[in-house]
């Protein structure tokens, strides 16, 4: 199984929209989907309450220790992606979910005010070693100087090429967003050949090949033999913090990473 947390700790960055927009672009490429939300606000609980089909499951996991325990039991049952939405701040919940996490998605509006706002959420990840990855959403459609200049403070914050840790495509601000979350479906549901469709079914590909080593591995039988490449590089690898991080790096249960990856291999 392959988990996948949304987390920034600023407020209004995508993380619920994207997180059912993965979800539901996960499961039209045939994954069994399993979506868990730590945020008390409840915004995905709500959207599953005014969706018709059952799937994906929304589960609610407010307990930062229980996190672990429901991974286990997920993959145990077959799920093959988990997407967790997590809340605005750093909580324990959202550092245990980075914790057990395969990727670290951090949404971020194209401004500097939101991509220096990742920072804190950024070192959680760094401590944990976790891959991750900048999406930038709410994307104005005529705002590329914007878009640039975020790209440039993203530069600034580490990353030694951009390109490996900011994924594809930047999500546009468009109602369609609204629309399907309100309706209680994936903006992949709401209008099948629409741009916002487009867009989140490519961030879902773009997702799924760093997951699985940036191999054309975007369907569920495929990535299932992620394994397979373990002597592959993990490019979005950044450097580390300059102080190996004190904190244990004990997982129970596989992931992709314990398949013999070197985290430094892409250094
Ligand atoms: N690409 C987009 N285009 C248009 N509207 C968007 C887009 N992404 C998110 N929104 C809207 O922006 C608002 C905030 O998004 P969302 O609730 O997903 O953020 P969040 O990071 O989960 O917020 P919180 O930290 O409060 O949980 C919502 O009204 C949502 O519909
Ligand atoms: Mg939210």
């Amino acid at each position: 199984m392959y988990t996948i947390v949304l987390a920034t700790q600023k407020g209004g960055s995508g993380k619920s929209t994207l997180a059912i927009g993965l979800a539901v672009a996960a499961q039209q490429a045939g994954h069994k989907v399993r979506v868990i939300e730590t945020d008390r606000q409840g915004t995905l609980t709500k959207w599953q309450a005014r969706r018709n089909a059952g799937e994906p499951i929304v589960e609610a996991v407010y307990d930062a220790k229980m996190i672990e325990p429901r991974l286990e039991a997920l993959a145990r049952d077959g799920v093959t992606v988990c997407v967790i939405d997590t809340g605005a701040g750093i909580t324990a919940s959202t550092t245990a979910a980075i914790r057990y996490c395969d990727l670290c998605l951090i949404p971020a509006r194209p401004s500097v005010a939101d991509i220096e706002a990742t920072a804190p959420t950024l070192s959680v990840v760094r401590a944990w070693r976790k891959p991750f990855a900048f999406v930038l959403n709410q994307a104005p459609i005529r705002g590329g100087h914007r878009i640039s200049d975020a790209t440039s403070a993203l530069d600034a914050d580490a990353p030694r090429d951009i390109a490996e840790v900011l994924a594809q495509p930047f999500i546009m601000m468009r109602n369609d967003h609204q629309d399907a979350l309100a309706a209680g479906l994936g903006v992949s549901e709401f209008d099948t050949d629409g741009k916002s469709a487009q867009e989140i079914k490519s961030l879902w590909r773009w997702t799924a090949g760093k997951l699985a080593g940036d191999h054309v591995m975007h369907e569920a039988g495929e990535l299932k033999d992620a394994s397979e490449h373990s002597d592959l590089e993990f490019p979005i690898m950044l450097t580390p913090p300059a102080e190996e991080p004190k904190l244990p790096v004990a997982r129970v249960y596989p992931t992709w990473a314990d398949n013999g990856i070197d985290w430094k291999a892409g250094l």
